[in-house]
């Protein structure tokens, strides 16, 4: 395929779709789903606000079959502050879903997966959540270790029955627990101690906990996950393989997601390839969840570079499963264009993805798609 018949292609496509006002999956033979169906499931994160754009979702269903939600899905957004003071149950915090909805009947209305992003993390989580009566002022007082863990077992009921039940088939994987390994901490077993209120009502076994409810409430074929950044930093890959081993040995998890947020250099594909490898042989799936890579110059070299990167990364998941190195089955870029792309900040611009504002593929594009016309060196 060579670049510009693909950029035709593209624009002829996504102009249609304006034409005919459709949005309906249309995997075209040169996305990065039909070049990928026998590897892995390729996936974006998007947020709800992208479903009224008619070319970005054309765009994302031609190119990917999973959407992750970039935040809707997170506590802070399904938590429900004034129905869960008038509901006065206190250990039955309530979920509106008001904001993932919009997102989860698009996928199954376009036959796409999601990934279920994400259960319990220390981050995007309100405080209220953890204090006596769901107090938000400054002097409120946490609850005791008890009425936190049932206000855990029925936050991760409620989340997953409401999607399960709703969307039966929809949801192919849970990041049940996010980032909960942080060695700089102190913690012997490399536990998030500092600004985690999960450890601080329930102490170090909060983690097991989430596994053991989210396993209760999973449909039979969905994937329960342990999710984190920097996964190939030596110290903290080993107590995440640690942590992850004791949960495999109760049989708690399925999977290891990668998130990936990267930099041109680091780490090393030959890094990557082995903590890829040590999670791989605690019998684990493994999911790149968050894939960008950080890169502030929009010049042509520097997008080459990016470009490389990608076709190295795609290429080596791709030779690992082949060689049975590991079981990858989910690749997910966190965004879809550049602009609109986190790592993106007025003060600090950043190019990570595979295409830019206007919705045109970048060199990034082809490099994940393998083309020849972007070296691998
Ligand atoms: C972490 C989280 C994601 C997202 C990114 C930044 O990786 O897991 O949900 O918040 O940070 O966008």
């Amino acid at each position: 395929m060579k670049r510009k018949e693909f950029s035709i292609g593209v624009s002829i496509c996504i102009c249609m779709c304006l034409i005919i006002g459709c949005t309906g999956k249309n995997v075209g033979q040169d996305s990065l789903s039909q070049l990928y169906k026998e590897d892995f499931i390729m996936g974006v994160a998007i947020p709800a606000r992208d479903l009224t754009d008619q070319a970005r979702m054309a765009l994302v269903s031609e190119q990917f079959g999973s959407i992750t939600c970039e935040n809707e899905m997170k506590p802070d957004f399904l938590l429900d502050y004034d129905k869960t003071l008038e509901q006065g149950d206190e250990v039955k915090p309530a979920i509106n879903y008001q904001y993932a909805d919009s997102v989860l009947s698009y996928a199954m209305e376009h036959q796409m997966k999601m990934r279920g992003h994400t259960l319990v993390w220390h981050s995007q989580t309100p405080r209220w959540l953890f204090t006596v009566h769901y107090d938000k002022s400054e002097e409120a007082v946490l609850v005791d270790r008890d009425t936190m863990i049932q206000r855990m077992d029925n936050y991760i009921k409620g989340v997953m029955t409401y999607a399960n039940t709703n969307y039966p088939g929809v949801i192919y994987a849970w990041d049940v627990v996010n980032e909960a390994i942080n060695p700089g901490d102190g913690h012997e077993k490399g536990i998030r101690t500092k600004d985690n209120l999960w450890y601080d009502v329930i102490g170090e076994d909060y983690i097991e906990l989430a596994f053991t409810f989210a396993n209760q409430y999973a449909d039979e074929n969905q994937g329960l996950f342990y999710n984190d950044y920097g996964t190939y930093d030596k110290v903290k890959l080993f107590k995440i393989k640690d942590l992850l081993t004791a949960l495999k040995e109760k049989n708690l998890v399925d999977g290891m997601g990668m998130q990936s947020h990267i930099q041109l250099d680091a780490p090393t594909t030959l890094d990557y390839q082995y903590a890829i490898k040590q999670y791989a042989e605690i019998g684990l799936d493994i999911h790149i969840t968050e894939l960008d890579v950080n890169v502030h110059e929009d010049d042509v070299q520097s997008q080459e570079k990016l470009a490389t990167r990608y076709r190295k990364l795609m290429t080596l998941f791709k030779r690992m499963n082949e060689k049975e190195e590991a079981n990858i089955t989910s690749v997910t870029f966190w965004g879809l264009t550049d602009d609109r792309s986190w790592l993106n900040k007025p003060d600090e611009p950043s190019y990570p993805l595979l295409f830019d504002k206007d919705l045109n593929p970048k060199s990034a594009f082809y490099g994940a798609m393998n083309d020849d016309s972007v070296p691998l060196y």
